[in-house]
């Protein structure tokens, strides 16, 4: 962000190195990352080309580019090369292994040509794990690359990077004495590798850090974690405070603010009219915003939605893509209660804005969520979040109590990854929505909960200093 982005990874890139330099000016913070197409011209334009070199990767002798430009005080590389990133979308190419594996190459390569040499190098997900293990391997007797330090960060540990081990050197450059660090389940695991090499691992919540110690949620990569736990570390995400803000936004149909709650309204109805939903300031809209894959929880919501409609008065708004099933699910939900249901199959951060101010209750009952930044983004706008405790929801959300007829906790929480536990909770949200006074209070009260990035920011900058 805002250079492309698909979800949660880019939020956090386009908006954590900023906070970090904020937070010490005197970090000198560099982010790279490959020139999609997907770029915007207009970004282009403000881009600077400050070397060109070859990459080598195994027998491949390749172009690499690199442009750069500032902004907010942090500094961008992209990296350049039409064969690799001139493509459709970001990610999802058959060859997404040689494509990154190119990329933390030349990340690498370009330190010497861009003369600049970091403390640390903080790689992201499997895309960025090769850079990691490409340090120790080929760069360390190399004049300035001896004393980087690497941090290797999980956004969600679902996605490791197989490959087959037959691709070893072919693709990936590398022999034989690079088997033990690479070899998992008898395939080649990138996120594995990068673990075991890095000087520490962070991932994006305390509780995630935890979960992901167990099989139920480390998609087997347990023992690696449990062997490497003394490297672990969990730091909660935090989101754009000016890009998400409902008293400036410009995206949403009427501004509002904690101290504004009440004018909130006027978004929903905004919305309703403009989805063709009957307008009714007085019917809760619920909404979802999420990638439709299976670990987001939609198999309860699949399981639910039918009775919550049959006897409750709402609206529903789900945006998102994703798997097949649920695409087809809403779509058909959407079908057979056309007064009630919009299911907006697509990728649209300017209509997610729309729903986010607009909608009463903010479903996410996730099977597992590293951090999570759409309750977050909810509660800024107003959008009470129904979440399962796990990962970052549980760090971020408290289930609602009442104390001296004060409200406590700002959402709705539940354990079990069960549908009755869901239906239970959505029902509680949908008749605390009835008595007036309490709702709005809590409302503002949960738009003034902080989510920004100032206490984590200094978290990293401690795990900088760390190393
Ligand atoms: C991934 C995770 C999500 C997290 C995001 C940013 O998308 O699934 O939980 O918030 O990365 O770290």
């Amino acid at each position: 962000m805002p250079f492309a982005a698909t979800g949660g990874l880019g939020d956090v890139m386009g908006s954590l190195p900023a906070a970090i330099k904020a937070a010490d000016e005197s970090t000198d913070i560099r982010v790279v990352m490959p020139l999609y197409r997907a770029i915007d011209e207009s970004w282009r334009e403000q881009m600077t080309e400050v070397a060109t070199f070859h990459v080598w990767l195994s027998w491949r002798k390749l172009y690499c580019g690199v442009k750069s430009l500032c902004r907010e005080g942090v500094t961008y590389y992209f990296i350049d090369n039409e064969y690799y990133f001139d493509r459709e979308g970001l990610y999802g190419h058959y060859d997404d292994g040689e494509r990154y594996a190119y990329f933390c190459m030349a990340v690498l390569e370009m330190l010497s040509h861009i003369d600049f040499f970091p403390d640390v190098l903080h790689a992201h997900d499997w895309q960025g794990a090769l850079s990691i293990v490409y340090l120790d391997r080929f760069f360390r007797g190399r004049t300035g690359y001896e004393k980087i330090r690497t941090v290797y960060t999980i956004h969600n540990i679902e996605y490791q990077g197989h490959y087959d081990f037959s691709i070893l050197y072919d693709v990936f450059g590398l022999g034989e004495e690079m088997h033990d660090i690479l070899a998992y389940d008898g395939r080649i695991n990138l996120m594995k590798g990068a673990i075991v090499c890095a000087n520490l691992v962070s991932t994006v919540s305390p509780r995630y850090a935890e979960e992901i110690r167990s099989g139920e949620f480390a998609h087997r990569l347990e023992y690696i974690i449990n062997d490497n736990a003394h490297k672990l570390r969990g730091i909660l995400n935090g989101i754009d405070y000016v890009f998400y803000d409902p008293a400036h936004d410009g995206a949403i149909a009427h501004r509002f603010s904690a101290e504004t709650a009440e004018e909130k309204v006027k978004n929903k109805t905004a919305l309703q009219r403009e989805l063709g939903l009957p307008e009714g300031e007085k019917i809760p809209m619920l909404a979802m915003i999420s990638r439709l894959a299976t670990h987001k929880g939609l198999d309860l919501v699949w399981q639910v939605a039918d009775g919550l409609l049959a006897t409750e008065n709402f609206q529903l708004v789900v945006l998102g893509t994703g798997e097949e099933r649920y695409e087809r699910f809403f779509e058909e939900l959407a079908h057979r209660f056309p007064d009630r249901v919009r299911a907006l199959l697509r990728y649209d951060r300017t209509l997610s804005k729309r729903i986010y101010a607009a909608a009463d209750l903010f479903v996410m009952p996730s099977r597992s969520e590293p951090c999570g930044l759409a309750q977050m983004i909810a509660s800024r706008y107003g959008a009470i979040p129904v979440v399962r405790e796990t990962g970052g929801l549980f760090d971020s959300i408290k289930g609602y109590y009442e104390e001296d007829g004060e409200p406590r906790g700002n959402g709705f929480t539940f354990a079990g990854y069960r549908a009755d536990e869901l239906y239970e909770r959505i029902l509680a949200a949908l008749a605390l929505y009835r008595q007036k006074e309490k709702w709005q209070a809590l409302v503002t009260r949960v738009m003034r909960s902080d989510f920004s990035w100032s206490v984590s920011a200094q978290k990293y900058l401690a795990m900088y200093q760390e190393l």
